[in-house]
């Protein structure tokens, strides 16, 4: 072979560095000979409580259909999301996963020429999907290590179509308040789109929780982009969704696999949907498995950024040593250096009181060695 067949892709897309995403159970297991049942993946802000019995019934009944192709519009699910949140169906667009959504976004207004504003420490996939589609970006120094808002307004310039927000983001915890939220709405340009990105919007305290859905109404540049990943319950499956203008969701719609949510999928985020109960007893689970969390890295002396997600970002040092120290006694958490330029920070998702005691104790164990 004469060329390098990598070189034949274009540069901006060579020049991505890949998503790390958490290690598997399976892959620790192998790499260290442990049994699969002693480790603790607290790695990936998944919900440890699994799934309701309802959404559990709901994949049974579904899997005697998966001979058929999924309903491509998706149109219960999209029904059962516009009764819930007061908005028209036009408006919504079904993703594998909100991370699907958000690279429908990039796809559909983003190219090269183009510009797109997110800040330090970000959600990974904001650089990944504006990369891949040519568009330059524009990254904006944190503050406090959540978004600076003002700062990210004035970097907008002629050339700059979307708007990446995480609230809360991952991998910091860090809230913006809608206050501030609404006045960086009034300030972007009605060009730019401002994907505001609500995966952990279930896990945030009643006092906090305000009603984004209006913005839509008053802002028409505005996407939501929420998942059934997380307090749901169904990250294995895939399924998030986004609302925006329908002539928004029209364009996205447009660059959108034809069946991009599978059917099982489908099915479930209905059941899951109307689970309110599961829903609040994830929050409640989380919130207490926040504070244990943070009374333990307390103890061990660790300053931490206060979170309002499913996780929490501990400064412990040395982050990727602690990491390996952490996988060979069983417990794998996620190093936030590279990409999001959290070199000392080690991110930890809340998991049940007996996996938060076994990383606590790890970590205390690993710190010492
Ligand atoms: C801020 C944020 N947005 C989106 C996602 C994507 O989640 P999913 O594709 O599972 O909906 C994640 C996943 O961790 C996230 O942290």
């Amino acid at each position: 072979m004469l060329i390098d067949l990598c070189e034949l892709s274009p540069s901006y897309v060579r020049s991505i560095a890949p998503y790390q995403p958490g290690k598997p159970i399976s892959e620790l297991a192998r790499e260290m000979g442990l049994d699969e049942a002693s480790i603790v993946k607290l790695a990936s802000n998944e919900n440890p409580r699994g799934i309701g019995p309802r959404t559990r019934a709901a994949i049974e009944a579904a899997i005697g259909e998966v001979a058929r192709y999924p309903d491509g519009n998706g149109f219960e699910l999209k029904q059962a999301l516009a009764k819930r949140y007061g908005v028209d169906m036009a408006g919504i667009v079904l993703g594998n996963g909100s991370n699907d959504v958000l690279e429908l976004v990039a796809l559909a207004f983003l190219g090269p020429g183009r510009a797109a504003v997110y800040s330090q420490h970000c959600f990974a996939v904001y650089p990944l999907a504006t990369q891949a589609r040519g568009a330059r970006s524009i990254a904006v120094p944190a503050r406090n290590f959540g978004h600076d808002l003002d700062a990210m307004a004035k970097a907008i310039d002629d050339e700059t179509y979307v708007a990446w927000i995480a609230n809360p983001n991952n991998p910091t915890g860090t809230f913006a308040r809608s206050e501030e939220v609404e006045a960086f709405l009034r300030r972007v340009p009605e060009r730019v789109l401002v994907v505001i990105d609500e995966a952990y919007n279930e896990y945030l305290t009643p006092e906090l929780k305000a009603d984004s859905t209006r913005w839509l109404k008053r802002h028409p540049n505005v996407v939501i982009t929420r998942t059934f990943s997380k307090a749901y319950g169904l990250a294995g499956l895939r399924v998030g969704y986004a609302l925006a203008h329908p002539s928004v969701a029209d364009v996205m719609n447009r660059v959108r696999q034809p069946f991009n949510v599978n059917s099982i999928a489908l099915a479930a985020a209905v059941a899951a949907l109307d689970d309110m109960e599961f829903v609040a007893r994830s929050y409640a689970d989380n919130l207490q498995g926040l504070r244990q969390l943070e009374e333990g890295a307390r103890r061990l002396g660790l300053d931490f950024i206060p979170s309002h997600g499913n996780f929490i970002t501990v400064r412990v040092g040395k982050a990727n040593e602690i990491f390996r120290r952490l996988l060979k006694r069983g417990v794998i958490v996620r190093p936030v250096g590279g990409g999001y330029q959290l070199p000392e920070h080690l991110r930890i998702t809340v998991g049940t009181a007996a996996e938060n005691d076994k990383f606590l104790s790890a970590l205390a164990a690993s710190l010492k060695e």
